[in-house]
């Protein structure tokens, strides 16, 4: 039963029976993850007042610029879940390899890893337009005690245990599922307390929103050309409306609420579009197909995607069901 009144902590332990290792381990990540979570809150609304929007001046293993507040919220992520010996590996969108993480009081005994995307939407930060924060959880399938390795993180999404984001907008709110539907709780910045806000979030089945970034429009696949010429038809429920933040989280969070889709297409330019598999698609995947709707990469079901490599791009359909099959339709022909 969902209560509005109840806070995250109190949800994260009455649900943890639902869990089939109910040791309590996976609670206290979860806790860990809902604390680093206010304190990246707290910087970010921060930004603008102190000197932290704005390029660092160094770039990260895919070449992109690193922001400030990129390298803030992953050492906050990072220090918060080391600090608990709560996890035995983390990868890191900011970090070129995976770390393993041994604890003082119980050397790799953890169950473990974590993914994360600390900052996502980095270009909107210096702008004032909503950031986010994206992860995902699973068992590691290495014996426990030993150090990780690189197979521990390279499982398909549907391995996921565990996945969820955090918006930083007008209000933040953290959403997460762990298989059993999806639930949002929206932080009260007086009391430090996130309440249950949204219980049970679904896409609707279809909707009148489409999210892409059309600049790229002339790079994209015949299929996805026709589809984006599909929602600007004239017809009985048609044209759709555009939007687009350009904070993946962002545009996930207003679909899935206001029912739409979202589109990362390959292009000629990056033939396996931009979004990383690992701590992009597969978390949002898991949580859109838990919220009754779809993620694809365009034909096929992302978490079934075997990965390959950590910081693997992916292109990415995701959004209310009949849309994501429409576009995948368009895409088949
Ligand atoms: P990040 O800031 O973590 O690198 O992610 C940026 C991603 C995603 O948030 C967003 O949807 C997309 O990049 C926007 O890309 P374009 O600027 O190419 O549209
Ligand atoms: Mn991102
Ligand atoms: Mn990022």
């Amino acid at each position: 039963m969902s209560n509005k009144n109840q806070t995250l902590g109190e949800f994260i332990i009455d649900n943890q029976a639902h869990f089939p290792y109910a040791t309590g381990e996976l609670s206290r990540l979860m806790n860990s993850i809902r604390l680093a979570a206010k304190m990246v809150n707290h910087e970010v609304n921060k930004a603008g007042l102190v000197d932290i929007t704005g390029a660092i001046g160094s770039t990260n293993i895919q070449g992109e610029d690193q922001q400030k507040l990129d390298v803030i919220a992953n050492d906050i992520f990072i220090k918060s879940l080391v600090n608990r010996d709560i996890v035995c590996g983390i990868a890191s969108e900011e970090n070129d390899d995976f770390i393993q993480v041994s604890g003082a009081k119980n050397d790799n005994n953890t169950n473990y890893v974590v993914l994360i995307d600390p900052l996502d939407g980095s270009s909107n930060i210096d702008v004032n337009v909503s950031v986010g924060t994206i992860f995902s959880i699973y068992r590691r399938v290495t014996a426990v005690g030993t150090p990780v390795t690189e197979e521990d993180f390279l499982q398909p999404g549907n391995q996921q245990v565990a996945a969820g984001y955090v918006v930083y907008g007008t209000s933040t709110m953290l959403v997460y599922t762990t298989g059993h539907g999806v639930n949002g709780f929206t932080l009260n910045p007086a009391l430090g307390t996130y309440y249950l806000s949204h219980p049970n979030m679904k896409f609707p089945e279809s909707g009148n929103i489409y999210s892409v970034n059309e600049g790229n429009y002339v790079h994209f696949p015949q299929g996805i050309k026709n589809y984006i010429k599909y929602c600007q038809e004239e017809k009985e429920d048609r044209p759709y409306t555009s939007r687009y933040i350009g904070s993946l989280v962002s545009d996930i969070h207003r679909n899935m609420i206001k029912g739409g889709v979202y589109l990362y297409p390959s292009s000629s330019k990056s033939p396996n579009g931009k979004l990383r598999l690992l701590y992009e698609c597969n978390p949002i995947a898991f949580i859109a197909e838990q919220a009754n709707g779809l993620a694809t990469d365009g034909i096929q079901r992302i978490l079934d995607i075997k990965p390959t490599a950590l910081h693997q791009r992916v292109p990415f359909v995701c959004g209310s069901k009949k849309m994501v099959e429409k576009v995948a339709f368009f895409m088949q022909e």
